[in-house]
């Protein structure tokens, strides 16, 4: 099975998805790390030199490497489901499983984190709450497509695992 972990920056879907992993003794996948890999640069460099569109193209390809691997946990970008069809691709392909999580929630974990992130990081303190709350905004309608939707502030990982194999 591929279970690829669905949310906005921040939520955690990259700890949350070694654990998981680990627990199942499937591979881990972070598709943010993979480009990094891929290109040789880092994420910022890379969104700073080729801009969103050409990254979202390359993010397409990383998650249609996924593909090849017939079991693993997959911590997707925040973008990924909301470009072209990945969102139809992952439910097709695996399961998804969104880790929903408040804005504030979010502007709390991003606060310590922004620097490290293209799409935040030119962002004033006081305007990350909006932010988070206009792009979720944008964004819930593809997160929700989801097969199962899980509160990430609290989300275990026996949890996920009866809910997925139980
Ligand atoms: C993005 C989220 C990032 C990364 C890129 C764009 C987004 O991943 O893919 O900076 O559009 O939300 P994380 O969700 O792992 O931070």
């Amino acid at each position: 099975m591929r279970i690829y972990l669905i949310g906005f920056m921040g939520c955690g879907k990259s700890s949350f998805g070694k654990r998981l992993a680990r627990k199942l003794e499937y591979p881990f996948v972070d598709l943010d790390a993979d480009i990094e890999h891929e290109t040789g640069q880092s994420l910022d460099d890379y969104f700073e030199t080729y801009g969103e569109a050409q990254f979202r193209r390359t993010e397409r390809q990383a998650l249609l490497r996924t593909l090849s691997l017939p079991k693993a946990v997959i911590a997707t970008g925040g973008g990924t489901p909301c470009f072209e069809d990945n969102m139809d691709v992952m439910n097709a392909e695996g399961v998804s499983v969104y880790l929903r999580m408040s804005p504030l929630s979010l502007a709390h974990r991003l606060q310590k984190a922004q620097t490290k992130r293209p799409l935040l990081k030119d962002l004033h303190e006081k305007e990350l709450l909006p932010y988070i709350r206009e792009k979720l905004n944008e964004r819930e309608a593809y997160y929700l497509k989801s097969h199962c939707i899980i509160k990430g502030e609290t989300v275990k990982t026996d949890q996920v695992v009866s809910l997925l194999f139980g």
